[in-house]
């Protein structure tokens, strides 16, 4: 059965089984293999997209769900890594093996566009189901203050 939905802004059609995971579904039928596979479980975020906006964890999201949906993964922030919150994560060196970055980076795109400036707090638990065995966390929470003052200083330089 044919699903369709709007993958990083264009219509995408697949053909496969309705309960296949979503993540299956971009890293082995579409090839996009930025949205990683981690414990498949919903425990560590680093098969994080948005979905209508929403930050899910695409390993437990069954493609049936996304029909006529939003989705967007890494891939879709930018093409050149320009995206301000790709930029931040840039400057401040977030990554260690890399591995949990995606998920982590499509969490703080989902919480920068519901809290431009968020607190520590705001920071921590928003993040808190993306894990990260190299322990980056610091930089994680600088890199997204980063991003928060990229986007308040566009802003005012606008106005
Ligand atoms: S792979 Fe989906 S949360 Fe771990
Ligand atoms: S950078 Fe290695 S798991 Fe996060």
């Amino acid at each position: 059965m044919a699903i369709s939905f709007t993958l990083n802004g264009k219509p995408q059609s697949v053909d496969v089984s309705p309960d296949m995971p979503l993540l299956w579904v971009l890293r082995d039928t579409l090839n996009m293999t930025g949205t990683k596979f981690g414990c498949g479980m919903a425990l560590c975020g680093a098969c994080t997209v948005h979905i209508n906006g929403e930050a899910t964890r695409s390993c437990v999201t069954a493609i049936s769900s996304v029909a006529g949906k939003k989705v967007t993964t890494i891939e879709g922030l930018s093409a050149d890594g320009s995206h301000p919150v790709q930029q931040a994560w840039m400057e401040e060196d977030v990554p260690q093996c890399g591995y949990c970055q995606s998920g982590q980076i499509m969490s703080a795109v989902a919480l920068l566009s519901k809290k431009p400036n968020p607190t520590d707090t705001d920071i921590d638990d928003a993040m808190s189901g993306n894990i990260c065995r190299c322990g980056t966390y610091q930089r994680i929470r600088k890199a997204i203050h980063r991003a928060a003052s990229m986007h308040t200083a566009k802003a005012n330089s606008a106005a």
